[in-house]
């Protein structure tokens, strides 16, 4: 990520400190903070309380949580090193529901520790470079989605974007809003249209951040606002992330995308979600299998106007924090292997084999 003239990632491993240091998006843009965090159970509490967000980077999280868990291990044993982390991947697969990243890296730190063959120093070792692996493919991955991406921009485009997507919410550079930057790298005109996305304010937060790092033009508009500039010809594409997909191509994503991707199919824009095909759920057929997270009332109702609390105070509320947009109403996939189109599932295997 671009902060002024530095480079850096959301996720590192201090090699010296042996901890894991994250950027703190729950307080930007007004404070830019890098916790440590020296546990497992430190890693998946930051994952929870959304410290590090997006479904790449929480991926990142987790495999690097499973080496920190590694490292803390007082184990002499790799049979008693796999239990360990046999307990640490429960926890941390608990942090949060939706985004199949998660289960995804841990699933593949506990393969790579099944099939270790060495000493328990050796299979910390081994799982600290694997973690590296994961951070540093996210990037390469990422870069890749959007040369692909930035093929599908034309100048001048105006471009509604929910949440956020990009370096934040990988270990770097970014997926739909990855496309964003490359295209405005490659010296193609764009202007983002900012989904505030309610009630965390991914987009009035940290899109926006970003997008001031990059020099790339936008304005935030509040959640709901985007039908109307679509009726009114101001939009010319519409991008978002993917938090799960379902192999028929239901994709869930950050409350709000469906309905996005519904005033989108309305007014003939089309309307893409970008992801590796990582993110894809093999075992999941269909998008209402999907488990969603349902979050803490209080995002939702500790919102203040004017200096005053907005609701009252008996006030409750229901949280979701993700949707599933049913593949009719996506127009493509962007991913490392290309745009893919419908239908999803066999054009993906088609683009795989390729
Ligand atoms: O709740 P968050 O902030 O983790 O949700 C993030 C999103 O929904 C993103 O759009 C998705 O993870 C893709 S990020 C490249």
């Amino acid at each position: 990520m671009k902060k002024g003239n530095e480079t850096m990632r959301t996720i590192t491993w201090n090699d010296e400190k042996q901890v894991i240091e994250m950027i703190d998006q729950r307080i930007m843009p007004q404070e830019f903070k890098i916790n440590q965090y020296g546990t497992y159970q430190g890693v998946a509490d930051a994952i929870q309380r959304m410290v590090i967000r997006g479904a790449p980077a929480i991926g990142a999280a987790a495999a690097y949580g499973m080496a920190l868990a590694a490292f803390n291990s007082q184990a002499s044993s790799t049979e008693a090193l796999l239990e360990d982390l046999r307990v640490a991947g429960k926890r941390l697969n608990q942090a949060r529901p939706t985004a199949v990243n998660l289960p995804w890296a841990i699933k593949r730190m506990m393969h790579a520790a099944q099939g270790f063959n060495g000493s328990a120093d050796g299979l910390r070792d081994h799982l600290l470079r694997l973690a590296k692996d994961v951070a540093d493919e996210d990037v390469e991955m990422n870069k890749r989605i959007s040369e692909y991406g930035a093929a599908l921009i034309e100048d001048g485009d105006h471009i509604v974007h929910h949440c956020n997507t990009g370096a934040l919410a990988t270990v770097d550079w970014g997926t739909a809003l990855g496309v964003i930057r490359m295209a405005h790298e490659q010296g193609k005109r764009v202007h983002v249209f900012v989904d505030e996305t309610r009630p965390r304010l991914q987009g009035a937060r940290l899109t926006a951040w970003e997008l001031d790092q990059y020099g790339i033009p936008y304005d935030i508009i509040t959640d709901g606002s985007s039908g109307y500039l679509m009726r009114r010809g101001m939009v010319q594409k519409v991008l978002f992330g993917a938090d799960r997909v379902a192999t028929n191509g239901d994709v869930a994503n950050k409350i709000g995308s469906y309905m996005l991707a519904l005033a989108a199919y309305d007014n003939g824009i089309p309307a893409y979600s970008t992801f590796p095909i990582s993110t894809v759920d093999f075992e999941l057929e269909r998008g209402e299998l999907i488990p969603i997270e349902e979050r803490d009332q209080e995002e939702v109702l500790d919102i203040t106007f004017m200096g005053q609390q907005v609701t009252p105070e008996r006030a409750s509320a229901r949280n979701f924090a993700f949707d599933v947009t049913p593949n009719r109403l996506i127009s493509g996939w962007i991913t490392e292997k290309g745009v893919i189109y419908p239908p999803f599932m066999q054009n993906l295997q088609a683009a795989m084999k390729a």
